[in-house]
């Protein structure tokens, strides 16, 4: 069994997962309330927490596992991107757990393992696929072949989609995290009340930044605009921008598989929409789609993971990819 410790963002997570991609236990303990007053994660804040958590939520994932140390083959870990105090955490103490039972330790590429999350479970996508990670901390588009790597298609050159629904429900008066703000104020509005851009820029990259300036703008102009209205014609600009290169990337890369993943996953419109492209989808559940150990674990079973001592003086990378 893989014990795997995620700590890039505001989440602590830890898992337990087979070499066959069974999860035996997922532990999430999410850190958003504390960060929701600052309308954003604070990177100390996010650290502090981490520290304090991190014990507990690894011993909580080896207890739901009903495992034991003795059980482990290998620890994983998240390496980066992230926040490189919060990666921190984490590394030290998958090191130390390593370190103390001589096991190897295997660093995991963040986004890897969000491309890798729907191979776990009961119904694993086979390679190759098309996948779609929309998170509040990064949005790209990959080809996932060999499970060991994947190939990025396409990026967000400026803000992340969750970034983008972030910044907007603030504008708009939400509360953060401002996804399911405004996912749920669009039911009640019309997606076409208003015309915002879909910038397109090179081939099967995005862009969301002009997006939030538009809605700026367009509140300045009309202060009593409809809000329903708003978040409706916000999100299918989104929506659109992310279908629109997904379906460009499986025509280009003649591929008949779609897995998504990163919390935009959730996004009513979003889910809907993909599955009209006319090709199987995966979306694994929230808790696989939201940053999670799991997912890295699952990553790690591809890896070739470094011996005793070898990891001891590893660093996190903030931008590693
Ligand atoms: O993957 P995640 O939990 O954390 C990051 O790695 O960023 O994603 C969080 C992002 C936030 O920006 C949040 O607003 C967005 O996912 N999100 C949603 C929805 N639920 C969460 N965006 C749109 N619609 C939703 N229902
Ligand atoms: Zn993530």
């Amino acid at each position: 069994m893989i014990l795997a410790i995620e700590t890039s963002c505001d989440d602590t997570c830890a898992a337990i997962v087979t070499r066959a991609g069974e999860i035996r236990s997922n532990v999430i303990a999410s850190q958003g309330l504390l960060h929701a007053r600052y309308g954003g994660v604070v990177p100390e804040i996010a650290s502090r927490h981490h520290l304090e958590l991190v014990d507990a939520v690894t011993a909580d994932a080896l207890e739901r596992a009903g495992a034991r140390l003795d059980d482990l083959d290998t620890v994983a870990v998240t390496r980066g991107p992230g926040l490189i105090g919060a990666l921190l955490v984490g590394l030290s103490s998958a090191k130390a757990l390593a370190a103390s039972r001589r096991l190897p330790l295997a660093p995991v590429d963040h986004l890897h393992g969000h491309v890798v999350a729907s191979t776990l479970g009961p119904d694993p996508v086979e390679p190759p696929y098309v996948c779609l990670v929309a998170s509040g901390g990064h949005t790209f588009l990959a080809r996932g072949d060999d499970p060991a790597a994947y190939t990025v298609l396409g990026q967000t050159l400026d803000d992340a989609a969750g970034e983008a629904f972030d910044k907007g429900a603030r504008l708009l008066g939400l509360d953060y995290p401002g996804g399911p703000a405004i996912d749920r104020l669009a039911r009640e509005g019309d997606p076409d009340a208003f015309d915002f851009p879909r910038s397109a820029p090179g081939d099967l990259d995005f862009s969301f930044s002009g997006l939030k300036t538009s809605l700026l703008y367009r509140l300045r102009e009309q202060p009593d605009a409809d809000r329903a209205d708003l978040a409706a014609s916000y999100q299918r600009a989104i929506v659109e921008a992310l279908v629109d290169r997904t379906r460009a990337a499986l025509d280009r890369e003649g591929l008949e598989r779609l897995a998504v993943g990163g919390g935009v996953a959730a996004n009513t419109e979003l889910r809907a929409a993909v599955e009209d492209l006319g090709v199987p989808v995966w979306v694994p559940p929230v808790e696989l789609c939201t940053d999670n150990a799991a997912m890295i674990a699952g990553a790690a079973r591809f890896l070739e993971p470094l011996s005793y001592p070898d990891y001891l003086g590893l660093d996190a990378g903030a931008r590693l990819a």
